[in-house]
């Protein structure tokens, strides 16, 4: 079981380091390797995503992220961007599925923005594709037109795009709660006439799933009006982009929330739902649990370890019962600490 670690920027090498003791305790003889990606790549390599990490990556049974990126990137011409490593590392490994639950933990109820009623119990999972639509859609740039500069990109997905990103969104529902709401905007743009279309023909072999459609602005209104009405919700590379950043605010604490991007076998990249944070990096006032809650998805999904998964999200659970909390979903009366008190914390819980 060979695992690759990319540490990444901002608060990333921190909130990984956390996640690897979690992974250390566990005892099951993972091999881990480290490597570069992102800005702290193109430091030392030039390039976001260099061969070195690439063969690693290629090589290894799954990858744990930190988080990339940070504000001394930001004037780099495009391919030299921190993102371009991740987009590019989505792309190079097939990693078309991306897994983002959105669940709110009892004890961070007062943590959202919205009322307690409207997000109590909050459990979704947005299903985002990841290696098409316009993110990676060609032609795209930047050219002259009739004196003056024009910007175009393309929203592009095939049928069979569409189709397995499909089979693993109502494979997802059948082991929840069987709904599925699959996201368009079919009556302006035909590329998503075609995502409905497909999605309603591979419903066919999932009778026991309840599909409906939701065009993306009444989706994204719906999240916020009445969230509890979704259970899985599958929908295109920007439309998840967006849907799923909405959806992680629903509870209030994006630094509990976990991701998986898998490809075809399960191989799969695993990072928290946040960024880097470069204003808090380097303090040792991170929250770690959505990096730690990302081993357990590897564990789950890639590994196919349900009870050692298990075993890491309650530990996670059993810390914020006993009252640990780092700075972002502090409240009075309870225990503030830093990453690597919170990492003790787990690793205490686990034991
Ligand atoms: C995400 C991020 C990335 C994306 C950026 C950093 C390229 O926003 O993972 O959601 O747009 O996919
Ligand atoms: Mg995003």
């Amino acid at each position: 079981m060979k695992i690759c670690v990319l540490p990444g920027d901002g608060i990333g090498p921190e909130i990984t380091a956390e996640a690897v003791r979690v992974l250390q305790a566990l005892d099951l003889r993972f091999e881990m390797e480290e490597g570069l990606l992102g800005g702290c790549a193109v430091d030392a390599c030039d390039t976001p995503y260099p061969e070195a990490t690439r063969n690693l990556a290629r090589a290894a049974d799954a990858i744990l992220l930190g988080a990339v990126g940070g504000q001394q990137w930001d004037g780099l011409p495009r391919e030299k961007r921190p993102e371009r490593g991740l987009l590019g590392i989505r792309k190079d490994l097939n990693l078309f599925a991306n897994l983002r639950p959105a669940i709110l933990y009892p004890e961070l109820a007062n943590a959202s923005t919205l009322k307690p009623e409207v997000v109590a119990g909050l459990d979704i999972l947005i299903i985002r594709e990841l290696t098409g639509d316009i993110y990676f859609g060609q032609p795209r740039g930047l050219r002259e037109e009739n004196g003056e500069r024009v910007g175009f990109n393309t929203m592009v997905y095939s049928e069979s795009e569409i189709r397995r990103i499909g089979h693993v969104a109502f494979q997802a529902a059948q082991k929840r709660g069987r709904k599925l709401c699959s996201v368009d905007k079919m009556n302006v743009l035909e590329c998503t006439q075609l995502w409905r279309d497909v999605m309603i023909e591979v419903s066919k072999a999932y009778p026991d799933v309840e599909l409906t459609h939701m065009l993306v602005d009444n989706a994204a209104m719906q999240l916020v009006k009445a969230p509890k009405q979704f259970d899985v919700m599958v929908t295109g590379n920007m439309f998840g982009d967006i849907l799923s950043d909405e959806a992680s605010m629903l509870t209030g604490s994006i630094g509990m929330l976990p991701s998986a991007s898998l490809d075809e076998k399960n191989k799969g990249l695993y990072e928290p739902s946040h960024g880097s944070a470069p204003d808090i990096a380097g303090r040792g006032i991170a929250n770690p649990l959505a990096t730690i809650l990302s081993v357990a998805m590897m564990l789950r999904y890639t590994f196919g370890l349900e009870e050692q998964a298990l075993r890491v999200e309650n530990a996670v659970k059993k810390v914020l019962a006993g009252g640990y909390r780092t700075g972002d979903i502090y409240e009075r009366g309870m225990l503030k600490v830093g990453t690597k008190e919170m990492g003790d914390a787990v690793l205490a819980a686990l034991a």
